[in-house]
């Protein structure tokens, strides 16, 4: 694992932006994801900002595929709190040069787990994914595989932990109740040819030191990037302080 600390949230996104706009500039074609939520959305909007900019990055963006990681069960991409929404407001509809493909997880499909089929095939067809960035969940969760999940599963549906329910509340106006999650899996985090995972805030101290100095557990699933050979670990000050 390589670690990059940060002196503030800023510099984290620019840094994980800078990293992705490299792997989008390379030649040939792409997959990348990015997750939704408070923690990427510095680092989204650079990347916005450097696609836009034109160049190498704007020129790459129409040979790169990306698809969404993860989604609310009973979200669609018009609700507030939404990660398709989140994709769409921060990401999509701001890129002046389009990507080449782009796969959107619904949470209100009538068949989730059709809606599972759509998003491995997408990856089967397109991937491995070439950059999978991701958050940390305060229970260690990536996407949402939360705790005790299967470490060899692809797409799938999972009960939301008790942990998630309460730290979403921050993502809604109102109380919803929502229950389950869509996901890539851990299969697709573990087949990418690079990973990398930001994280800020001194909230984030305790589950970053169990998952990347603690054993390799699905009761703490971020602990599996210890096994990944390409990955990049970000963070600011703040989070990296039991590292
Ligand atoms: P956060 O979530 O950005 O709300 O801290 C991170 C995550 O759950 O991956």
């Amino acid at each position: 694992m390589n670690l990059i600390v940060c002196k503030n949230y800023e510099e984290m996104s620019l840094t994980a932006a800078a990293q992705a706009a490299d792997i989008v500039s390379a030649p040939g074609e792409h997959l990348i994801s990015f997750p939704g939520g408070d923690t990427p959305l510095g680092m989204v909007r650079e990347f916005s900002r450097l696609v836009n900019k034109g160049g190498g990055v704007a020129e790459g963006i129409s040979r790169t595929r990306y698809v969404q990681l993860d989604e609310w069960v009973g979200l669609g991409a018009e609700d507030a709190g939404s990660c398709a929404r989140f994709n769409q407001e921060n990401l999509l509809n701001n890129l002046r040069h389009p990507f080449l493909g782009v796969h959107l997880i619904d949470g209100l499909a009538a068949s989730l787990e059709a809606e599972c089929g759509r998003l491995n095939a997408f990856i089967d067809r397109h991937g491995p994914l070439d950059l999978s960035v991701l958050g940390i969940g305060l229970n260690g969760h990536l996407g949402f595989n939360e705790e005790g999940v299967d470490f060899e599963k692809t797409a799938h549906i999972i009960p939301l932990s008790e942990t998630t329910k309460k730290v979403m509340r921050k993502y809604f106006d109102r109380d919803r109740d929502l229950e389950y999650g869509i996901t890539q899996g851990i299969r697709h985090i573990m087949a990418a040819k690079k990973v990398i995972l930001i994280a800020n805030g001194a909230h984030k101290a305790a589950i970053l030191k169990r998952a990347f100095t603690g054993p390799v557990t699905n009761a703490v699933p971020a602990s599996i990037l210890q096994r990944h050979g390409n990955c990049t670990v970000i963070v600011d000050r703040d989070a990296a302080v039991e590292l």
